[in-house]
C-alpha cells in the first residue's frame, strides 16, 4: 500500500498494513512526535492529521491511512528547518510546559485553521475540546493558536 506522510511517499509492504499506525509512525520511521497518552480516544495526544483533519489514531492502524495525507508534528517545520508560525506561538505565549500533549494540540490547531483562519476563541476552545492539557490551564493555548491565526490569512 501507499500513503504520503511529511510530504514523502511510503510505499509500505503488506505485513506492515495491520500494525498499530502509532508503532508504525514511532518505531520504523522515528516520528516520535506522535504520542501515545491514555490509548481511549480520550486525551488527543495521538491526534495527527489526515487528509487536513485532525485523527486521534491510537486506535488505527496502518490501513487506515491507505492512500491519504498524512502529517505528523514533524513535518510541521518550514523547509529550511525552522518552526511553522503556530509551533513559535506556542513557544511565545508559553503555551508548552511538560510538552507531552503540545504535538496533538498544535496539529489540531493547525487543522482548525486550514479550515477557518479567524475562529473566535470559542471555536478554537470547541475545537481542542477532545484534546486534553494537564499543564498549562488552557489560556495559554487558545492565546497562542489566536495569534497564529494571522499566518493563515
Ligand atoms: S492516546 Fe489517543 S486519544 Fe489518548
Ligand atoms: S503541556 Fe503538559 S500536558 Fe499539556
Amino acid at each position: 500500500m501507499q500513503t504520503t506522510i511529511n510530504k514523502k511517499l511510503y510505499n509500505i509492504p503488506d505485513e506492515l498494513k495491520d500494525i498499530r499506525l502509532t508503532d508504525f509512525l514511532r518505531e520504523y520511521l522515528d516520528l516520535t512526535g506522535v504520542k501515545n497518552g491514555c490509548e481511549m480516544r480520550a486525551c488527543g495526544a495521538c491526534a495527527i492529521l489526515v487528509n487536513n483533519k485532525s485523527m486521534r489514531i491510537c486506535h488505527a492502524t496502518v490501513k487506515d491511512v491507505e492512500n491519504c495525507d498524512v502529517l505528523t508534528i514533524e513535518g510541521m517545520e518550514n523547509e529550511d528547518g525552522t518552526l511553522h508560525p503556530l509551533q513559535q506561538a506556542f513557544i511565545d505565549y508559553g503555551a508548552i510546559q511538560c510538552g507531552f500533549c503540545t504535538p496533538g494540540m498544535v496539529l489540531t490547531a493547525h487543522a482548525l485553521l486550514l479550515s477557518n483562519n479567524s475562529p473566535t476563541r470559542e471555536q478554537i476552545r470547541k475545537a481542542l475540546q477532545s484534546n486534553l492539557c494537564r499543564c498549562t490551564g488552557y489560556q495559554q493555548i487558545v492565546d497562542a493558536i489566536e495569534a497564529a491565526s494571522v499566518y493563515y490569512k
